[in-house]
């Protein structure tokens, strides 16, 4: 099969009037639409629950952006049993043609990039470039996992086999069986897109069940491979509550594999539960977990220090701190310390507060939950460090923290440890580049890190001693892409998988070994 090479998707720039036009008229077009009611989706049934779940603008809490239902343990069984059946047949659909669902989906997706994106921006609270980048990225795993399936259903390329004489010896990769897709709000369209789709292109069925806050964006994408003919039953929608439908879904022994972005309490939840084998199970199962972490950036006294300073605040404000790839620590040199810190709190301070509609750089956290839990950070920040800007709500009609940066932290502080998953950066001076890099590793989880110097041997050290899963050099440490910057982490991080890269679909799938005697 020949498919043209895959290239990540360019993000769009608003500063040409032309795209600030469309976006402009794109969210016009999704500000109607908004308040809508969407239902479950269990194979052919659209269902309309009592309970329901209604997702607001967190910019601007008296918007609704709609009213999804809301599942229980009976739906949950229903759509077990539907995605069961339906593995019989989805299982037996050649790779390629699974294949072609994705292809499809990622050129409606791109024909309708902007309102996906103005979604993504009441929904979520992204500004305009983040909900680019997040539509961009999604469409980017659709258009990789379907080459990827392609690629490893052509194994003689993917594991060449040892010739053997007498014997013709193959391996296939097939898929698991039925898998829970649990997606985050943070990337609400990408990482929900690109966790479920990796798992249908595989040959599994899977019930998607998305992050409270976000649902509406998740119902949407589901729209869309409905209309690009995915056979029902592939891909079932079941928003609902964790405890209730999540571990329900965790438990139940029909299903093989979860998929969960999300916190790391969350996610070590689910790997024990997923653990324990049921009556009636016939698996042991698969948790692929990508959860927190407590990402830094190291500037030592050789580097670019404006440049260091522009990567330290992109790092750590991007759609308000809440990525677990975030930078929310700085480990700074002593000698530069004071003039980095110093770049840092200005560009903080010029960043705009306001409503993600009108692309300010600040928006919104998700929710009341995270400002209470961002806001006793700060207060905990106060006790911990030199707060230099920010420490407050911001004005506005919705959930606005101020930019914070608190300076002088020991990095063995709660602020310097503890994830926050808001906009609070965390400051630390070290004596030299050496103890900056141990600092730096110096922490439970080991997502993202960037290292700023001219430095090669310290380059180098950096590259081979600073232990993440994704290391940046002179650059932020946010905005992996898909495909060139394969994303997952270490330790408390995650369990090392890599959405985004060459090993991903290994994970949806078992190998099968056909050795036949000549
Ligand atoms: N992949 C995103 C990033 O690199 C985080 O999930 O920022």
């Amino acid at each position: 099969i020949q498919v043209a090479t895959f290239k990540n998707e360019p993000f769009t720039n608003f500063s040409i009037e032309e795209n600030k036009q469309s976006m402009y008229a794109a969210l016009a077009k999704v500000k109607k639409e908004l308040g809508e009611k969407y239902p479950i989706v269990v194979g052919k049934d659209k269902l309309f629950t009592e309970e329901q779940t209604v997702s607001i603008n967190p910019g601007n809490v008296d918007e609704i952006v709609g009213t999804v239902s809301k599942g229980n343990q009976e739906l949950a069984e229903k759509a077990v049993q539907e995605a069961l059946k339906t593995f019989e047949t989805w299982k037996k659909v050649a790779p390629a043609a699974r294949a072609e669902y994705l292809f499809k989906a990622a050129d409606l997706m791109r024909q309708r990039k902007h309102e996906f994106s103005s979604y993504l921006v009441y929904e979520s609270g992204k500004n305009w470039a983040e909900a680019d980048a997040d539509t961009a990225e999604a469409i980017d795993f659709m258009e990789f996992y379907a080459r990827e399936m392609i690629r490893l259903s052509e194994t003689s390329i993917h594991q060449p086999l040892t010739k053997i004489e007498g014997e013709d010896n193959q391996i296939s990769y097939i898929p698991l069986g039925v898998g829970i897709v649990i997606s985050p709000f943070n990337f609400p369209l990408a990482i929900m897109a690109g966790t479920t789709v990796a798992a249908i292109v595989s040959g599994n069925t899977v019930i998607l069940k998305p992050a409270d806050a976000t649902p509406v964006i998740a119902a949407k994408f589901v729209e869309l491979m409905e209309e690009v003919g995915l056979p029902s039953g592939v891909l079932n929608f079941l928003p609902g509550d964790g405890i209730e439908v999540g571990e329900y879904l965790v438990e139940h022994p029909k299903t093989r594999f979860i998929s969960f972005t999300g916190s790391r309490a969350v996610g070590c939840r689910i790997y024990e539960r997923a653990s324990k084998v049921q009556p009636g199970q016939l698996w042991l199962k698969r948790v692929i977990a990508e959860m927190g972490g407590k990402d830094g950036v190291v500037v030592d006294e050789t580097a670019d220090l404006d440049a260091a300073a522009a990567a330290i605040v992109a790092s750590a404000y991007g759609f308000q701190g809440q990525k677990c790839s975030a930078g929310s620590r700085a480990i700074i040199v002593e000698s530069v310390y004071d003039q980095v810190v110093e770049k840092v709190v200005e560009l903080t301070r010029n960043l705009s507060i306001g409503l993600p509609e009108e692309n300010c750089s600040i928006g919104p956290v998700i929710d009341q939950k995270s400002v209470d839990k961002i806001m006793d950070y700060i207060e905990i920040g106060k006790t911990e460090g030199r707060l230099l800007t920010g420490g407050s709500r911001a004005e506005g009609n919705g959930f606005y923290i101020e930019p914070t940066i608190f300076a002088d932290v020991d990095s063995k502080a709660r602020i310097m440890q503890e994830e926050i998953f808001g906009p609070v950066l965390a400051i630390t001076k070290a004596a030299d580049w050496k103890e900056a890099i141990e600092i730096y590793n110096d922490t439970e989880y080991g997502l993202t890190g960037a290292y700023h110097s001219k430095d090669e041997d310290r380059i180098n050290y950096a590259l081979e001693n600073m232990h993440c899963g994704n290391l940046y050099i002179n650059k932020k440490c946010t905005g992996a892409l898909v495909g060139a910057h394969p994303f997952g982490g270490f330790n408390m991080s995650g369990t090392d998988s890599k959405a985004g890269g060459y090993d991903y679909l290994l994970l949806f799938t078992q190998a099968k070994l056909k050795s036949k005697k000549l």
